[in-house]
């Protein structure tokens, strides 16, 4: 069995861990001095596996155990890199990113990002100052051709579309049923609404001082940390004060 010290953080890295390297490497000794905690972490972003890698080659990132890429639409094992099929196999037939790009040509206002940006699951655009009519004017086409999508809006620009019930909480809760770690064991942290899902499951939150309004309206639910430092101090300082308010020993 494992010792019930064990935690998992689940964190976004663009503008959450990364953007203050000095910040980012007193994180990482902060994480190595919580060693007798078996504390493990899990990356949750918006980009894929292999630019996450990059980052960990080349910033003092700590090793995770997985990486949720593709905002929620992929899972893969670190360091092999294999992908979690049955992640995989959870997804809609429904969806088809082919058809989702052939349905939204020609609406402008919408700008698809580079090709490394997109995969089978994932299908994202920029689309600087959207309102939220149009947003919905872009679902709710999808939804009249039969695909029923995710639609994330992030940072006042980034559009993501999913297949339907993908995003990173429920790949998170998936993540955490498959290492075995209860939700009042698991830690998440975020700075922008692709991360706003991570705190839907009962794990505890913790918003960053730089976040965007859009998430910090979450810090005002109980189960959520709104730290005043900023990026990877931010990822900290919230940190600090969960496990301060945590039996460690014990069940709590
Ligand atoms: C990351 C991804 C981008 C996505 C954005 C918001 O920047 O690279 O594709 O739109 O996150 O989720």
């Amino acid at each position: 069995m494992k010792p019930t010290s064990e935690l998992l953080l689940i964190s976004d890295l663009d503008d959450t861990l990364l953007g203050d390297e000095r910040a980012l490497a007193d994180f990482a000794s902060f994480v190595q001095s919580l060693a007798p905690l078996r504390l493990r972490l899990v990356y949750a972003t918006g980009r894929f596996y292999e630019s996450v890698c990059h980052d960990i080659e080349n910033r003092p990132l700590p090793e995770p155990l997985a990486v949720i890429g593709g905002v929620g639409s992929e899972i893969r094992r670190f360091p092999d890199g294999s992908l979690i099929e049955e992640w995989v196999e959870r997804m809609s037939d429904q969806w088809s990113a082919r058809r989702v790009r052939e349905i939204l040509e020609d609406q402008t206002g919408l700008e698809l990002q580079p090709e490394a940006d997109q995969s089978d699951f994932k299908v994202s655009y920029y689309a600087p100052e959207a309102d939220p009519e149009q947003l919905a004017r872009w679902r709710e086409k999808l939804a009249s051709e039969g695909i029923r999508v995710n639609l994330i809006y992030s940072s006042g620009r980034d559009v993501d579309f999913l297949p339907e019930g993908v995003n990173k909480g429920s790949a998170a809760k998936f993540v955490a049923a498959l290492y075995n770690y209860a939700p009042k064991r698991v830690l998440v942290a975020g700075n922008s609404a692709n991360d706003s899902a991570l705190f839907e499951h009962g794990f505890r939150g913790i918003v960053v001082g730089n976040a965007h309004a859009e998430l910090k309206t979450y810090a005002a639910r109980a189960d959520t940390y709104l730290s005043s430092a900023e990026f990877a101090a931010g990822v900290r300082e919230g940190l600090e004060f969960w496990l301060s308010r945590m039996d460690l020993e014990g069940s709590a």
